[in-house]
């Protein structure tokens, strides 16, 4: 049997039902998580939860429960689902309340739901790298927010498959801003480069879990926002998401990057990474 959370309590997945009046599922009005599950233990478990209670807070949504309930709740679930490879997904709404763009006036209960999917580790393509193409970013400007308003990332991401390609690199104007579903990096001259974490990304787990790693190996990084013209003439490029991991980037817009093959500096990165993961879950 497979369990689910919905508001704070351990159920049947097929059981949990959500109320059409939801807003979550009436506006986006909510916030959500995705978290890496390695041997049965959640990778960069605190780092989520901090960046859900600050998407919460940015919102104006308070979360019911503490960070630790939310911690054992999670575990719960992981252990109940015996999910050793996978993900957590996790949200939380402004909840149920007759439809109205504004806040509801009486205090409502805030609607949090958490399941968990087995996933493997995008092996094949670690190795390899992917193709990319380019797409103008047009969303909102709170990309900061880990909002469930995905439409921009969505029709962004479904341009890319529909190209055979694994992801879109967005730009507002000449930058490169970040990834439908990753943050996106450049190497050049043995820098590394990937935009700032402002209101125009979302500041990633993985890619802090890079910086560190970066600048604990003597790696130089620059976190800078870089025009199409640097992409185009980088040395190396890749993408970084708590499902794709660090994710080599062969061809951006049907123009190879560098030789065609993933970068010396992208798989030192790699192999850090693979450590860190190994470090806090076990060997993968
Ligand atoms: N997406 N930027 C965007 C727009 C994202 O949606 C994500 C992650 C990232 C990378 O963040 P992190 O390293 O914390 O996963 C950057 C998740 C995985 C998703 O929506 O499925």
């Amino acid at each position: 049997m497979i369990f689910a959370i919905l508001n704070g309590k351990l159920i049947e997945r097929n059981q949990a039902k959500m109320d059409i009046e939801d807003r979550g599922y009436q506006f986006g009005d909510g916030v959500y998580e995705v978290i890496r599950v390695y041997n049965g233990k959640m990778f960069t478990l605190q780092e989520h939860l901090e960046r859900f209670e600050r998407s919460t807070k940015s919102i104006g949504v308070s979360l019911p429960y503490t960070m630790d309930q939310l911690k054992s709740l999670l575990l719960e679930l992981v252990e109940k689902n015996n999910l050793r490879l996978g993900i957590i997904y996790m949200q939380i709404t402004r909840g149920v309340a007759p439809r109205n763009h504004a806040f509801p006036e009486e205090n409502v209960e805030p609607t949090l739901v958490a399941y968990t999917r087995e996933m493997t580790r995008p092996k094949d393509e670690l190795q390899t790298g992917v193709k990319t193409i380019l797409t103008e970013d047009i969303r909102w400007l709170r990309c900061d927010i880990k909002s469930l308003n995905l439409l921009g990332n969505i029709l962004a991401k479904q341009k890319a498959v529909e190209h055979g390609c694994f992801e879109a690199i967005q730009h507002r104007g000449q930058n490169v801003t970040e990834g439908s579903s990753s943050n996106i990096f450049m190497v050049k001259n043995g820098i590394v480069i990937t935009h700032e974490s402002n209101h125009l990304i979302l500041k990633g787990i993985t890619k802090d879990v890079i910086l560190g790693l970066c600048s604990a190996s003597g790696i130089p990084v620059n976190e800078r926002a870089f025009t199409l013209k640097e992409l185009a003439e980088a040395d190396e490029v890749f993408l970084s998401s708590t499902v794709a991991e660090v994710m080599p980037i062969i061809e951006v817009e049907g123009k190879v990057v560098g030789n065609g093959e993933p970068g010396s500096i992208t798989r030192k990165i790699q192999e850090l990474f693979v450590n860190e993961i190994e470090k806090q879950c076990g060997a993968l």
